[in-house]
């Protein structure tokens, strides 16, 4: 939500929850998935770049594919325009989210192969890349969580840095991790995405 939004919710509750109130009336009847997807198109229309990725990420987070966010984009080429499409492709860009890669789009998920189990000693958390994808990962005994690097609040690729005492802390807005369970504990309101994974010989396999 803006700044601006904020402000007037404070100053003024007792005329802006009625706005609030309508927007969440307004699309009950819709599954969660289309109403993500509309209101992403909402935020490229009014080129709120803030807005678009955060509900871009939310639509990611909640079930959306990047070709399902494609495809709404072209859907609304008639009231959006070039222009606008491409405004949102370049942010889209410039988050570098793996998955929108036209490479990744056309591919099916699959096993990758991850690290040496024997390389996390048990309660540690390490970071680590995997085919272009960075990675934390905690050990429990022999349960391994695999997590995302990247923030799900706007797809900062979080830093090895940014982990201390088994939190992990955004650098871009504070939101903070709980790096064993992936849970967010400060500020934001999504976890870290969390990859199933398995052990195979001794190696710890994620599927994405
Ligand atoms: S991108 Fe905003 S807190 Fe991480």
């Amino acid at each position: 939500m803006s700044d601006a939004l904020n402000y007037l919710l404070k100053a003024r509750p007792d005329a802006l929850s009625h706005y609030f109130a309508f927007l969440k009336d307004a699309g009950k009847h819709l599954d969660p998935k289309t109403r993500n997807l509309i209101s992403v198109i909402t935020k490229v229309d009014s080129q709120t770049e803030r807005g678009f990725k955060q509900y871009l990420g939310r639509a990611l987070r909640e079930g959306c594919t990047p070709m399902e966010v494609l495809d709404a984009l072209l859907m609304a080429f008639p009231t959006l325009g070039l222009a606008k499409i491409v405004w949102a492709v370049d942010i889209i860009l410039a988050m570098n989210i793996p998955e929108f890669d036209p490479e990744v789009l056309t591919r099916t998920a699959r096993w990758h192969d991850v690290m040496d189990s024997a390389g996390i000693e048990d309660g540690a958390v390490v970071r680590t890349e995997c085919d272009g994808r960075g990675l934390f990962i905690y050990r429990d005994q022999q349960t391994y969580n695999v997590f995302d690097s990247r923030c799900p609040h706007q797809s900062t690729d979080i830093p090895e840095l940014a982990l201390q005492d088994g939190t992990l802390t955004c650098p871009k807005h504070q939101w903070a991790f709980d790096a064993h369970s992936g849970a967010c504990i400060k500020k934001g309101n999504s976890p870290l995405k969390r990859y199933e994974s398995r052990v195979v010989e001794g190696r710890i396999h994620a599927h994405w």
